[in-house]
């Protein structure tokens, strides 16, 4: 889907897909350079992550190995209670291994967070985050993360696996969302 299909849903385009390929062919040179000769296993945490999962591996001249976790937030069902569930689990072990999380956005960085050091806890030789989209305004927690496509202000965006309500996540731009389909 296009940003002209749900034109009247959208503020604005804030990246179109050619910029996201271009940023995520930078970010993947870079992490291919910085693991060049070591063995490299990429985290995917769904289900928003699947589109820059899918594009980063790809943009890599070199073999990379995916997994997957699905997380959600636990408690009081709010995000900002910062505990976290883990609904799917990696199918690695990931001891002695050089990990990287791949996220297509960082909001109040409680996921990633929480992620980071759950995974530090079953000894990889290192981890890494990469994301796509990051909220420096947003942030609750301070997240150490080594890979940013784009620091963004804090609006309601969507597209390239950002959705509202399950929707637009198939959207091939990222777009503000217009208060009028959330208010
Ligand atoms: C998004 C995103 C991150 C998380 C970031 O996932 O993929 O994992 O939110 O938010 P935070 O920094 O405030 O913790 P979401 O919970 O929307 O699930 P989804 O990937 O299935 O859309």
């Amino acid at each position: 889907m296009d940003s002209a299909h749900v034109e009247n849903d959208l503020v604005n385009v804030l990246f179109t897909e050619a910029q996201i390929q271009e940023r995520i062919g930078e970010l993947a040179a870079r992490i291919e350079h910085d693991y060049e000769g070591q063995d490299l296993l990429i985290v995917g945490v769904l289900r928003g992550a699947v589109m820059v999962m899918a594009d980063l591996a790809r943009a890599f001249a070199r073999h990379v190995e995916m997994d997957w976790m699905a997380v959600t937030s636990y408690g009081s069902g709010t995000k900002s209670s910062g505990v976290v569930r883990i609904l799917k689990d990696l199918d690695t072990d990931i001891s002695g291994r050089h990990v990287v999380i791949v996220d297509e956005i960082i909001d109040t960085g409680l996921t990633l967070s929480w992620l980071t050091s759950n995974l530090v806890s079953r000894n990889p030789a290192s981890v890494e985050i990469a994301t796509l989209l990051r909220k420096p305004e947003a942030l609750q927690m301070p997240v150490d993360v080594k890979y940013v496509g784009w620091d963004i202000p804090n609006e309601f965006v969507v597209g390239y696996g950002l959705d509202y309500r399950e929707r637009y996540r198939n959207l091939r731009d990222i777009g503000t969302l217009a208060p009028h389909v959330y208010s």
